[in-house]
């Protein structure tokens, strides 16, 4: 996903007038100033608190992180688009097919205004996105209920009514983790140029099965 030019975009919003820059690499976040609102609250601990894990991530080939900042460069939000780890379910699909929303965070104060919404559009608005199948994992012990005053199942709600307008509905898996909680949910965005084939393993591989690797005594096709 390396070849993903960098974009910005300027919005307002009523709390303050808004950047969102797409394809963020390490040197430019390096000048950032990550918003002291992600941290660690009395119920609810951000994703990412220090301003060098984001920078590690952009170290990563083919990541998009995608930031939202405020003036004097405060990054007020970020998404992050990356493949999974080798040791997940999701890559056995094949090199490359499955693509996770690792993170969509937006500090406390400015929440409501869309700007998670944003974000999520530039992270997957990438010019390979068409051939992949993009996920999301919500669970539900990493949600900020305290801050949003919202139940897990109205958080729930309120994360498919984020992804959906992208193009991810939710799917059925067995996924031990994403089983562990009935309001965990699981959502895909299945991009136009997968195949009928890879879909068909897709729904195998949803429910822990891959008998594509099977005839050829587990080795793959
Ligand atoms: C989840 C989170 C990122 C949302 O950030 P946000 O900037 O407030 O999100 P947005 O303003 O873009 O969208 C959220 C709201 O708009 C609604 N919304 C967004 N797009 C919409 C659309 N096209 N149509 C209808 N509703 C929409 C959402 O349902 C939600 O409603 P509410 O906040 O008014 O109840 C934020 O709450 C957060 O940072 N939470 C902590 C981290 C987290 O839980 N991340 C998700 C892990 S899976």
């Amino acid at each position: 996903m390396s070849k993903n030019p960098a974009k910005e975009i300027f919005f307002a919003t009523p709390k303050g007038d808004v950047r969102i820059r797409a394809s963020c690499k390490p040197q430019q976040i390096r000048r950032y100033i990550l918003d002291s609102q992600f941290s660690t609250h009395s119920q609810y601990k951000s994703l990412y608190t220090r301003r060098d894990t984001l920078e590690e991530i952009a170290q990563q080939p083919d990541t998009n992180v995608v930031l939202a900042l405020i003036e004097a460069n405060t990054i007020i939000g970020f998404g992050v688009l990356a493949y999974p780890e080798p040791g997940e379910r999701w890559p056995e699909l094949g090199p490359q097919i499955m693509v996770e929303v690792k993170a969509i965070e937006v500090a406390r104060p400015w929440r409501s205004a869309k700007i998670a919404s944003s974000i999520l559009k530039m992270v997957v608005d990438h010019p390979q996105i068409e051939d992949k199948i993009a996920y999301m994992v919500g669970y539900s012990w990493t949600w900020d209920l305290e801050g949003t005053k919202k139940t897990a199942q109205e958080y729930r709600s309120m994360l498919i009514r984020l992804f959906e307008p992208q193009g991810f509905q939710e799917y059925q898996t067995n996924e031990p983790n994403i089983c562990l909680k009935s309001e965990n949910v699981f959502m895909c965005r299945i991009g136009k140029n997968i195949s009928e084939v890879i879909l068909n393993r897709f729904k195998w591989l949803r429910f822990g099965l891959s008998p594509w690797t099977w005839a050829d005594g587990g080795h793959g096709t």
